[in-house]
This record gives C-alpha cells, structure tokens and sequence, in this order.
C-alpha cells in the first residue's frame, strides 16, 4: 500500500496527515464537480471519487473522523449517484479535516439526510449545540484480535460507556493487528489512548511495505509463534514511538504476574478479560486527565479568582495600583485584570515556593520530569542561560576539569568563572564557507580525555559540556559520545544545553538524539546481556593500550556496564520551541547518583533563583508542559513537515534558488560525519528506514527546522538581508552570518508563513533580475564582486589558541584547562589592565615579537552569543583578523573606542611570580 501522501521518505512520514487532507479536498473539487452537472466527464470523475476513496481507505481506518458511520454515507451517495448529497457531504468532511473542527464541532459529524441527524452517539447531549463550553476531544485506539465484522459492534460498546459527566470526549478507533496499531500511532495525532486486548495478530490486513521499513529495527528478528500474544511487545513499540500515550492491556493471562514484571512497565494499566470495560473508560479518562492537569496553573486561577487582600510587596498584585490609578490605568487595561488578580509575592493561598516547593509545583515539576523523560526536573525562571550556571554551579568544584565546546552559550563560561572550574576548551569543526561553525565531533573530546589520563589528570575531569542542538541545527549523536567518554572516564557527568531542542523529546525520529532520550539508552544498554558481550570482546581488544594509542581514536570505544554511571543534565529553553512565556526553562536530570549533588544542587539553585520568581512564567512553563504531552506529537510533526516543505520550495523555485539557497544536511555536516550518506530530507529512492539509520548511527544530524538560508548569491550579507526582511517584509529573523541568516520553523507556524517568506525571496529575487537587467555590464560586474566578496573571500574562523602560561599548571603539558577565573579576578585590578587598539600598530608589533598579547575579558559578538576570546587566553593573529571583519553590531566586552581589554604583562609576571612562591 503507499499510504495517502507516502510515508516512504521522511517527508512521507512527516506529511502522511497532510497527504491525506489533500486527497480529501481533491474528492471535494470532483464531487463538487459531479454534482454541478458533469455530463460525459460524469463517468471519469465517478471514478475518480471511487478511487481517491480506496486509496483513503486505509488511512480513514486509523482515524476516529469522518469514522466508518460518515464514510459508509459517502460511499451509498457514490453509489447511488446522489451527486448533490455526495458533494455536501465530501465538503463537509473536507472542510472539518482541514480545520481540525470535527474535534469541537457537532456539526461536523453530521449530514443532511444522516439518519441519525443529531450525533448522540458521538456528542453527549450537552455538547449536542455549539455555544457549550467544550469538552477537549481525542481518540482512543482498541487493538482487538476481533474479525473486521465484529469491530463495529466493539466501537458501539466503547461508545455507550461515554457519560455527560466525562471530563473530555473520545472516539473509538478500532484495528486489528500490530502492524495496523502502530501505523495508527504514526498517523493519528488524535489519539490518547491504546487499549489492547490480547490475541490479535501481527501482520497489516493491507500491504505494508513502506511501514516495514520503519518497523524493521524494531521488531525481533525470529518469527513469531502463531499462538504468541503480542500485547505487550505492542505496548514497548508504542512506548519507543509515543511516550506519551497511555497504554492499557487487556489479557488472559496471569495478569497480577505480569503486571510486575518488564514486560508490563510500558503499560498503564493491566485488566483480566473484557469484563472491565467500564474501568477501561474510567482509566483512560483518567490518564488523559493526569497529564491535563496543571496543577500549579489550575491552582493560580482559583488563587485568582478570590477576594484577598495583600499586605505584602508588591503594589501590582490585585490591580489595585493600576486600575485605581490617574496615570497608569492603560497598562491595566492592556494587559487585562487577570494578570494581576494572579499575581503575589507571598507563597500561602496553596500558591507553594519554587525554592522550596512542597505542593503544587513540586506536583508540576513531577510532570514535566516524565514529560522530558527524566528522573527529575527544576522549574527555572530566569532561561536557560540560569539553568545552565545552576548546573555548572552544581557540579563543578574548584580545580575540577570541565570539557567544553568553545562555542557553548557565555552562560557557561560565567558558570564557570563561578564555580571555579578550569575550561578544556574543543573547537567545533568550522564551516568556514557559512562563517560559522559546526558542532564538537567525538574524535576531539576523546583526545583530550586520553591526553588527561596520559598526564595523570583523568580524575579532575568532571563533566562535558556540549550545545545540541547548536544554533544552526547540527545534532549531536548523544548515545555514542556519552558512551566513547564514559569508555574512557565511567563517572563523567554530562551537560546537554539543548536550550533550542526541547521540542525533540516529542519527535519519534529526533528523541533517540536529545540527553534524556540517550540517557535511556544507555540505561537499556547496561542491563543488556548482549551489550556486556560486545563490550568484553573490545575489552579483550583493546587491553593494555597507552591511553595514546591511535587505536584508541580509531574504535568506537565501549564502557564497562558494571562501572558506568549514567549522569546526564539537560537544560531546555521551553519559551524557544514550546508555548511558555519567555525566560521559562527547565532543568532534566537522569543521574543515577543525584543524592551525592543534590544538597550542592540545593544550593546552586538558591544561588541563581529569584526570591520573587514570576508566577505567569512557571504557570507557563506548567501550561506547556501539558500541551507537549498532549498534542506535542502532532505540533512537532506538522512543524517538522513544514520545515521539509520550506526548504525544497527554496530549493527547487526556479527563479528564487538562482540567489538563495535553503543550506542541506550535506552542505552543512561534513561527509565523515554522515557515514549512513544522506544528503538531504526527502529525496527520491531515500527511504525512511535510511533516516531513521542515520539517526541512530551518523555523528551529526541536521534538524529539519533549523534553516541556515543563504544569502550571499543574492549579494547580501547576513545583517542586510535580516533587515531588508524586517523593514520591507514584515518577517523578523534572529542570527545571521557573514552570508546567511538563520529561519527556525516552530510549532507556531503555519503554511502560510511559509507563503510569506516564499513571497518576499521571489519579491527579493525579481528586484536583483530586473536591478541586473536594468543596469547592464557594470551593475552586473558589480554585483559579481559583491557576491565572491560574500561567498567566496570569506575570513577563517579562528580556533580557541590556549591560556597563557600563568593560568596553567604545567605549561609544557599537552592538556589545554586553564584557571580562567584567577584571570576573571585579575582583570578586577585596574592596574593589571590595559588596552589597545584593534587596528594600532601596537597591536600588530606585540603579534610580531610580544609580549603576548592575553585577553582580560569574554569578547563575546552576539549574535550567536559565544566568546571569540576568554579572561587568560593568548589572543592570535587569526582572533585579531577574525575581529577586524566581524560585522554585528553587538560585541559582547569589547569597546570599540578603548580597543581590545586585556592583562599587561607585568601582571601576568607577578601572578607567576606568587604562583611559583606558593602564594
Ligand atoms: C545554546 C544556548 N544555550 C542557552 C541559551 C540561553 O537561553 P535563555 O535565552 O533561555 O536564557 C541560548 C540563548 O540563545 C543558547 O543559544
């Protein structure tokens, strides 16, 4: 079968939903011409209709609307020839898809003619008018070993247990194989909940090829017994693919046995026969209840909505101070009264303390854990760039070894300068052509672990600290670094920022590559047999090799699993990917020895929190987690489908790919990092089951959403571009460079966001052809230069060089950590400082014969927002070229009309001087 749409590529899968509202609205334009009176045509459009609606058939399987009921009426009208009947119907059922409104629109269910015009049956009473207060609507698929004739009959049981007093309104969707259950949870974003009951069977009724490939890595290589009961390997692969769904098995077994083993811990709940029906319905609402809930959110309303009177700080609490006020009434009226009703400084009125919380965000921040998939997590208010010093504080002690992409966001740099810890800084490889940089490969971070224990500092190195997704959208393969690390330093702990990426953790395809989706991978792979197997033939192998060895570069190094610890931080930017206010990030945790930390985490957490934390961002932070566990799946489909779409529409244009050019995962990750040879997203003969490998098994991976569009061919460079967007178009942009600028597609956009940005590159596009046109030679010959200035004569991206020699301990070692905060400290001393000037010829004098030339200061240009130059570090002939063409605005530490800060020599002298006397 190929599924509406496709799902063979990953655009396929990502647009199999959207294939299918295509084909809808194509049965629409036939039926619709049908009914107008076709005359000859009528016979081909008949069959037309007929055949859109078998290649429909099995995707309206998986899928509560228009349901069996409506569809069987469009197939009696196709029948019949009732043309007129056929086309009102096929437009309502069109229009409802295309709008998501049978999820809140009786109307939606019905048809004029229906037999059953008020849709009792799948709308209670209350809800049977528009203007009810609406039920949240979702679906529940039943897995039943049941023949196709008795599935109606199933779908009418389920349905006569909904009740006027049910919290949310659901529709049965009924299938009757794995296969089927699973290609149901791919395409069916409605669904909540899956209730298996047993003794079903294993293959698709349809030919499936396209969902074996995506099922292939899955399943168990030997064939299954006929007899074999499938419930609970069903429940593991929809735990893999969606998390979030609540599973309940229904079984003959012996289901207090099972209920306590492995095998049932993906399962919410276990029942003994089908007698439990009732409980099956009262569970499920119940679950999707749970993860509705906000409990800090909810509670914040109430807090609102009741008359108390405030003798505590802050005047805005309650809007008397504005709504009473002359002068300030508009801010009021602005932002409307609920905001300040839910505002207070106090923690009573069941309002709890995020520094010490005990009832309701404790309760929320349990929820966000299992969101995440972590053990734990810690509610922050102040963005990522706190959560990340909170960690690092945490963490790090005095001395200790911290490795660390030179290209992490400053709040790590600080982070350490407060801690304490001494920055092993690894370069990520430079995409020089974009003028910027790409992600730290695993090659460098080995290296420096092996020359650490080579010189016998392996027990100073603490943690890694690694950006994933970076700016641009190189995904790091967490699995395998964290396993090559933990092979050479088993308690190495782990920083993901993924700052950018919390979204991932609700993509089946990008999960396997955020920290807590690694972490559990890790976890699975120390309690397997056949993983302690593999790592004992490498140990054999490798034996007794210096930790220098080349050999130990060239294997993909595996850790001992009695020995390993699984200790991963991930910090989330939830207001960059998901729906909370700005400044709400979260801290996950897996650390199987959090209670050796958590008194020092405790701390660092008192250390960077506010005592007046702002009560909408952590409600906002609890609002967001519940829509992700709920419509997630579906948000980060559509976003990631949009992005595919984005960039082949650049790509492919023929007038606007002549100037811009939508960047590829193979223009953006070199080739020895992408060993499984994807190119690009979607392209003919690439399977899905291809992605899905490179996912598992390339170093980097390009996230879809992350568009690094290039400008440089229209000749215009980053900024100019940004703005030209900005000023003429309307569209707003963050980060650019010397020739791109970055476009994020976010769960919020829409298609026809992507109409605007298409619109204004073709707008952009005539402009430069009638501009070239128009000007003749010399604009042409202009325009040339301007491009190769843009694409071609592009500076060298300069690497960390090294601290000075009085911020390391042995400077003749190979390691690189320096004590950059005795350099923070020391450029606190005015007389330790001096300046000079980025184009004087002192400058170019101390290049050439010294002293050497050490920054006092972060030089951090923004955006992107990391340091070109760190307190301590020698400062090269490339850093000073690099500065010289940077071309943003914002520089971070660095005032053009004083020149480059840093640390006179003599300084540096006598800091050696009082190092080597001990002082
Ligand atoms: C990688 C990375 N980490 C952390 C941050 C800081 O996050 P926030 O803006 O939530 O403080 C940013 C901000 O751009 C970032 O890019």
């Amino acid at each position: 079968m190929a599924i509406a749409g496709g799902v063979g590529g990953v655009s396929g899968f990502f647009s199999a939903s959207q294939g299918r509202a295509d084909r809808w609205r194509l049965v629409n334009r036939h039926a619709k011409a049908l009914a107008a009176g076709a005359g000859s045509q009528a016979e081909t459009l008949r069959r037309q209709v007929a055949d859109e609606l078998a290649a429909l058939a099995p995707l309206e399987d998986f899928c509560g609307y228009p349901g069996p009921r409506l569809m069987t009426l469009v197939h009696e009208r196709l029948q019949t020839g009732d043309w007129t009947g056929l086309a009102r119907l096929v437009q309502r059922i069109s229009a409802a898809l295309h709008a998501n409104s049978y999820r809140d629109d009786p109307e939606a269910w019905t048809s004029e003619g229906d037999p059953e015009p008020h849709l009792s049956d799948v709308l209670p009473p209350t809800l049977g008018g528009k203007g009810h207060a609406r039920k949240p609507y979702f679906e529940v698929l039943v897995v039943t070993p049941g023949e196709r004739s008795t599935w109606a009959a199933t779908r009418d049981a389920v349905r006569r247990l909904r009740r006027d007093l049910d919290q949310f309104i659901y529709e049965p969707v009924v299938v009757g194989s794995l296969e089927d259950a699973l290609l149901a949870a791919i395409v069916n974003y409605d669904l909540q909940a899956v209730v298996i009951f047993d003794g079903f069977g294993f293959a698709s009724q349809y030919d499936l090829p396209d969902l074996r490939q995506i099922l292939a890595p899955h399943l168990p290589a030997e064939g299954f017994e006929a007899d074999q009961d499938l419930g609970t390997l069903l429940a593991g692969l929809l735990r893999r693919y969606r998390p979030e769904l609540d599973v309940y098995l229904s079984t003959d077994r012996d289901v207090a046995h099972l209920a306590g083993s492995d095998e049932a811990a993906p399962i919410r709940r276990v029942f003994h026969g089908i007698e439990e029906l009732l409980e099956i319905h009262l569970s499920i609402l119940e679950g999707v209840a749970d993860r509705y809930t906000t409990p800090y959110f909810d509670n914040l309303q109430k807090y609102a909505q009741r008359p108390i009177g405030t003798f505590h700080a802050l005047p805005v609490a309650r809007g008397k101070s504005i709504f009473h006020s002359n002068w300030i009434r508009d801010m009021g009226e602005f932002y409307g009264v609920n905001l300040f009703l839910a505002e207070s400084s106090a923690t009573t009125g069941g309002l709890d303390s995020l520094l010490e919380p005990t009832g309701n965000i404790k309760v929320a921040q349990d929820k966000a854990a299992r969101a995440f998939g972590g053990d734990r997590a810690f509610f922050v208010t102040n963005g990522t760039s706190t959560s990340n010093k909170i960690v690092q504080q945490a963490l790090v002690r005095p001395g200790d070894i911290v490795l660390i992409d030179r290209d992490c966001h400053k709040s790590h740099h600080y982070g350490l300068v407060l801690a304490g810890g001494q920055p092993y800084y690894i370069d990520a490889y430079p995409l020089t052509q974009y003028s910027m940089y790409g992600s730290v490969a695993i090659r460098p971070i080995k290296q420096a672990l092996l020359k650490l224990k080579a010189e016998g500092k392996l027990d100073r190195a603490r943690m890694l600290v690694l950006t994933n997704c970076t700016f641009d959208g190189h995904v790091a393969n967490v699995q395998r670094t964290m396993l090559e690390c933990l092979a050479i330093k088993p308690d190495l702990i782990f920083l993901w920022d993924e700052a950018w990426f919390g979204y991932a953790r609700f993509s089946p395809l990008l999960r396997r590559r955020t920290a807590m989706g690694g972490a559990a991978r890790l976890r699975e792979l120390f309690a397997s047999p056949d993983y302690r197997r593999r790592y004992e033939a490498q140990r054999a192998e490798l034996a007794g090799l210096d930790p220098l060895d080349p050999r130990l570069l060239e294997t993909e190094l595996l850790p001992d699993p009695a020995v390993a610890r699984v200790r991963v931080y991930e910090t989330d930017s939830v207001h960059k990917s998901m729906s909370s206010l700005r400044q709400g990030s979260i801290i996950v945790v897996a650390d199987q020895d959090f209670h050796t930390v958590e008194a020092a985490f405790k701390e660092a957490y008192f250390t960077h929190t506010s005592t007046s934390p702002n009560l909408q961002i952590i409600a906002s932070l609890d609002v967001a987690r519940r829509q992700m566990e709920l419509e997630g799946y579906e948000l980060v489909q559509r976003a990631l489908q949009l992005s595919i779409e984005l960039r082949a529409e650049i790509n492919h244009h023929p007038l606007i790919s002549k100037y811009f050019r939508a960047a590829t995962p193979e223009e953006m990750i070199p080739a020895e990092y992408r060993k499984s040879g994807m190119r690009d997203y979607g392209l003919p003969g690439w399977t899905l089951a291809q992605t899905s490998r490179a996912l598992d098994e390339d170093e980097f991976f390009l996230a879809p959403s992350r568009i690094t569009l290039l400008c440089g061919r229209a000749g215009l460079d980053g900024s100019q571009f940004k703005a030209l967007l900005a000023d003429s178009y309307d569209i707003q942009i963050n980060k650019t460079s010397r020739n791109s600028v970055l476009v994020q597609i976010n769960i919020n956009n829409v298609p026809s966001d992507l109409a605007q940005l298409i619109k204004a590159l073709a707008a952009i596009s005539r402009g430069i052809e009638s501009r070239l046109a128009d000007g003749g030679e010399p604009e042409q010959e202009r325009f040339a230069a301007r491009v190769k200035a843009l694409v071609e004569d592009v500076p060298d991206l300069p690497d960390f060089s090294r601290f000075h020699d009085a911020f390391r301990e042995n400077p003749r070692g190979s390691t690189n950590e320096g004590n950059m905060r005795a350099a923070y400290y020391l450029a606190y001393d005015a007389a330790a400082r001096e300046y000079v000037k980025l184009d004087s010829e002192e400058i170019e004098a101390r290049l050439a014969n010294g002293p050497e030339l050490v920054s006092a200061k972060f030089v951090i240009p923004y955006p992107p927002g990391f340091p070109i130059m760190v307190p301590g570090q020698v400062i090269t002939r490339e850093t000073v070229t690099f500065m010289r063409k940077l071309d943003v605005k914002e520089i971070h530490g660095y005032d053009a009309a004083k020149g480059l800060e840093l640390l006179r020599p003599s300084a540096l002298a006598s800091l050696r001087e009082g190092a080597r006397g001990g002082g």
